[in-house]
């Protein structure tokens, strides 16, 4: 399956986990590829105002996973933005995966996947599954872990 994994990661917390399941994916035999959702300048942390600058085109690909991380118990509003301007997701396979910081997913996590759901959707997705890493010290190894195995083996 041709596999875009389409992410906005401010400070590399989700582009390490998106890289992980890339590398993941690709040894199962699929053509995975990691694009990153961009803003012009510098974003300070939880700036609203902003301009998106890298559009990766969802387009080519038969799948799709989205990361973001969570921004106040919320999908970050880089993310949500670029999945507005999305035409179409029609006959798309999607899986949503955020990171946060707080070591449990019902601080934030579960919410920004909910609304990741509901605008991939709406853009006609079929969405297959999920996966939410807590970054807390203790939490961030086995959750990555179990996120990246549970995203691969929705393909
Ligand atoms: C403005 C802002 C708000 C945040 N709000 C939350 C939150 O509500 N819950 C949480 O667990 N983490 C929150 N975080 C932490 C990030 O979700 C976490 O560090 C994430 O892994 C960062 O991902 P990134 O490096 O891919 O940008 C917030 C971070 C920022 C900058």
């Amino acid at each position: 399956m041709n596999i875009g994994i389409i992410v906005y990661s401010q400070t590399g917390n989700t582009l390490s986990v998106a890289k992980k399941l890339e590398e993941k994916l690709s040894a199962a035999g699929h053509s995975a590829t990691v694009k990153q959702v961009k803003v012009v300048g510098e974003r300070k942390q939880g700036d609203r105002d902003f301009r998106l600058e890298t559009l990766p085109d969802a387009g080519p690909y038969d799948a799709l996973v989205f990361g973001s991380a969570v921004e106040a118990f919320s999908l970050s509003p880089v993310l949500t933005a670029y999945l507005k301007q999305i035409e179409s997701l029609q006959g798309k396979k999607v899986a949503c995966l955020v990171t946060q910081f707080f070591p449990y997913p019902w601080m934030g996590g579960n919410r920004a996947i909910r609304q990741m759901r509901k605008l991939c959707e709406s853009k006609g997705a079929t969405v297959c599954g999920s996966g939410v890493v807590n970054w807390a010290k203790w939490r961030c190894e086995k959750t990555t872990a179990a996120a990246v195995d549970r995203l691969s083996r929705l393909f």
